[in-house]
């Protein structure tokens, strides 16, 4: 029975992980800024049941600030002790192409989904240190190819990549695992936020992958991060993307017409 934090729990991809867990008998905490979904996802969560309701635990804060996620994790570890693993889902997204975009925005999304992250990381792993852990951290299947109007999305969730990979290297010896997934789109209340904002070149891009049914993505990111997975892809098309990276990226662009640049 280990103590998980879930960032981004109270919606979504980190509240069907957060179901997942309690089925088997961990506790959650769960950490998101509005204190009112926190304490609605709870409720759904408990399912009435007491004994499940004391497993969970709500704690708002904004993953943008450090020392309120540093604080939310103290929290969280005084009401159910070590964190044993971390899931790392909250998220933006707010798309628009580049120019279209103010520099708000843009640094908006850098700030919770790559900041965010690497603030949710810090929090947690000095307590796990000498006991050894999981981390999961919930990139995307725009981690692994440019999709026209994500320029900020795209480049906070790429950057993960690259966050999960050092942390792996330096987390090793100290037993704890470093795992990142790449969904695609995924039927969540933010997917249905972002669809009507979707470019239309994105949305012949992406649209040809069909969406995800959360409980599936949840799953497969519970099982990557159980066995200390080092990525978890969705789909041949994405796993291809995460496996050959630019090669495959550059199959994708000539299917959509692109030509194969010359020098
Ligand atoms: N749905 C998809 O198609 C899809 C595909 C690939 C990857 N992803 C990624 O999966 C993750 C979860 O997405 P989702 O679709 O489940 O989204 P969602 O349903 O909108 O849930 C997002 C969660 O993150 C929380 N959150 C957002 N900003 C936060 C902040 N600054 N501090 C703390 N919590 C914050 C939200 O609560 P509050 O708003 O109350 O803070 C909510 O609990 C994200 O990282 C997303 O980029 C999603």
């Amino acid at each position: 029975m280990r103590h998980v934090l879930v960032t981004g729990g109270s919606s979504g991809i980190g509240l069907a992980v957060a179901d997942l867990l309690l089925e088997r008998g961990d506790r959650v905490s769960l950490v998101a800024r509005d204190a009112e979904r926190l304490a609605e996802a709870a409720r759904t969560l408990s399912r009435g049941e007491e004994a499940r309701a004391g497993r969970i635990f709500i704690v708002p804060a904004d993953v943008a600030d450090g020392e309120a996620v540093s604080r939310a994790a103290e929290k969280a570890t005084s009401r159910f002790g070590v964190i044993g693993a971390l899931v790392a889902s909250a998220g933006i997204v707010e798309p628009a192409r580049f120019l279209e975009q103010d520099a708000a925005a843009f640094d908006r999304q850098i700030s919770v989904n790559l900041t965010g992250v690497s603030n949710s990381v810090r929090a947690v792993l000095p307590g796990m240190r000498g006991k050894g852990g999981s981390v999961m951290i919930v990139s995307s299947g725009a981690g692994l190819i440019g999709i026209p109007g994500y320029s900020a999305y795209c480049a906070s969730k790429f950057a993960l990549r690259g966050l999960a990979a050092a942390l792996r290297a330096e987390m090793a010896s100290a037993g704890i695992s470093v795992s990142i997934c790449f969904p695609p789109d995924t039927l969540t209340p933010q997917l249905e936020r972002e669809l009507p904002l979707r470019p239309p070149e994105a949305q012949a891009m992406i649209g040809r992958v069909r969406p995800q049914e959360t409980a599936i993505v949840a799953r497969a990111i519970l099982a990557g991060m159980d066995r200390g997975r080092r990525e978890i892809h969705f789909g041949l098309a994405l796993r291809l993307l995460g496996y050959f990276g630019p090669f495959a990226a550059s199959y994708f662009d000539l299917r959509r017409g692109g030509r194969p640049r010359t020098g």
